[in-house]
């Protein structure tokens, strides 16, 4: 069975894109910082059938990062990588701190390279695969009160059309979402968002997601209030 790799699965549009790949057929290895979170979603996608595993996994160790990457190789046929897990701190750049600038970028941008950097070479062991990279409207337009944020966005935007210059004529794919608000966790400790309620939900853009999988590039714009 081949094995789909998911960053930050527990919460959100991860734990959505999880549960729609799953039923797909895939064994879904779903990873994370809170193990509660991830077992969860695990028992839902056994119950309806599927397989998954658990394995915690924080994006910001890149000794972590290889080290589960070989411990899921060792066991999975690896088909792809979801980049998923990302963070956000927003307000105007002169108050964002330094330990907010590190952990945005540590977790968007250098979580998203070096989990791709683990886990390319079993794509290219079997020539095929898919890394899908979330990014956001933030990669794709500056807006204000996200600097930082919309930086760590476009880097990943960057990478992901750069890898598929490079990957051109081979059977590894890879696909960048661009998506506007969606409520789900991300907001929990933020004002940024008036009402968080009001966005898509994590189930809706993981739907069109997954319709679009055929396309290198999938823009999904916010709602319009
Ligand atoms: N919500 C929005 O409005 C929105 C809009 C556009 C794009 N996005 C992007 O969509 C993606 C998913 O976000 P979401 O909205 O679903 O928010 P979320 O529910 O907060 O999900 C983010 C996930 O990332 C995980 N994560 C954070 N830091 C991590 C680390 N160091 N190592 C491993 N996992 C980590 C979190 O789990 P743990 O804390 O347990 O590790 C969490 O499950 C993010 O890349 C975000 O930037 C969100």
């Amino acid at each position: 069975m081949k094995a789909i790799i998911v960053t930050g699965a527990g919460t959100g549009l991860g734990k959505e894109l999880s549960l729609l790949l799953a039923e797909q057929g895939y064994h879904l290895i779903l990873t994370g910082r809170t193990v509660e979170k991830l077992n969860e979603v695990k028992e839902q996608i056994e119950k309806s059938g599927g397989s998954a595993t658990a394995i915690q996994l924080d994006l910001r160790n890149l000794e972590d990062i290889k080290e589960k990457a070989l411990l899921i190789s060792k066991k999975h046929e690896i088909y792809s990588l979801v980049n998923n897990a990302g963070l956000g701190y927003f307000g105007p750049f002169s108050e964002i701190s330094d330990t907010e600038i590190e952990e945005m970028f540590q977790t968007n941008v250098f979580g998203t390279i070096n989990m791709t950097k683990a886990i390319l070479p079993y794509l290219e062991q079997h020539n095929e695969g898919l890394v899908l990279n979330i990014v956001s409207t933030a990669g794709l337009r500056g807006k204000k009160n996200e600097a930082v944020y919309c930086s760590s966005k476009f880097a990943v935007r960057g990478f992901t059309e750069s890898l598929q210059k490079e990957y051109e004529g081979t059977r590894i794919r890879f696909v960048a979402a661009y998506m506007g608000g969606m409520n789900t966790p991300f907001w929990n400790d933020s004002e940024h968002v008036a009402d968080p309620t009001r966005l898509r939900s994590a189930a809706e853009v993981a739907d069109i997601i997954i319709e679009n999988l055929n396309k290198e590039e999938i823009v999904i714009e916010s709602k319009k209030s």
